[in-house]
């Protein structure tokens, strides 16, 4: 009974978009209306840092979307004293033990290694972060290269701290030694 009634209920369907002059697959290919549709306007995103390399480091990262510019904040523990190269890299796989499965730094518009801030470097040259004597790294900064939505968006990509200082100079990774914490950057509330 309940079989003929749908039997019965599609051929109406049919019949009345044949009716209406509306293709039948058409129809059917209509997206559905709790379809989910990708975000076009991330405000906020989050990486949580783990060890790579055999070191200790960890910490986050947060991405807010300011007007013009992302803030850019983090904490981060376990480093050597000093300046570390901090990047966006690539890819955001940090599945391999010294992080290289994140590829090379973000660089979607062909520049070359270099300076925070400037349309000349990589997208995702972030300079360096600073530890204190006991190896933590607490910071703040306004970047306003990198974005969190569309074509360039830094969104499932990741985050490399580096064990030594980034030079802002040597091609094309400012020399800045080992992959010591990855994340991969994800959107957040
Ligand atoms: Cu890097
Ligand atoms: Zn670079």
């Amino acid at each position: 009974m309940k079989k003929l009634f749908l039997s019965l209920l599609l051929i109406f369907v049919a019949g009345k978009a044949m009716a209406d002059g509306m293709p039948l697959t058409l129809a059917a290919d209509a997206p559905a209306a709790n379809a989910i549709t990708p975000p076009t306007s991330v405000m906020k995103a989050l990486c949580t840092l783990s060890p790579a390399s055999g070191s200790q480091v960890q910490g986050w990262v947060k991405f807010t979307q300011l007007k013009g510019s992302v803030l850019v904040e983090g904490d981060v523990t376990g480093l050597a004293p000093g300046k570390h190269g901090f990047h966006i890299h690539d890819k955001g796989d940090c599945s391999a033990p010294d992080a290289t499965s994140a590829g090379g730094h973000f660089n979607p518009l062909d520049q070359k290694h270099g300076a925070p801030n400037s349309v000349k470097s990589h997208m995702g040259d972030l300079g360096n972060i600073k530890a204190d004597s006991t190896g933590h790294a607490k910071f703040k900064f306004k970047n306003k290269i990198i974005q969190l939505s569309g074509e360039y968006s830094i969104v499932d990509r990741a985050i490399i701290v580096h064990a030594a200082l980034d030079d802002e100079k040597t091609q094309p990774t400012g020399n800045a030694g080992a992959r010591v914490a990855c994340g991969v950057i994800q959107i957040s509330n």
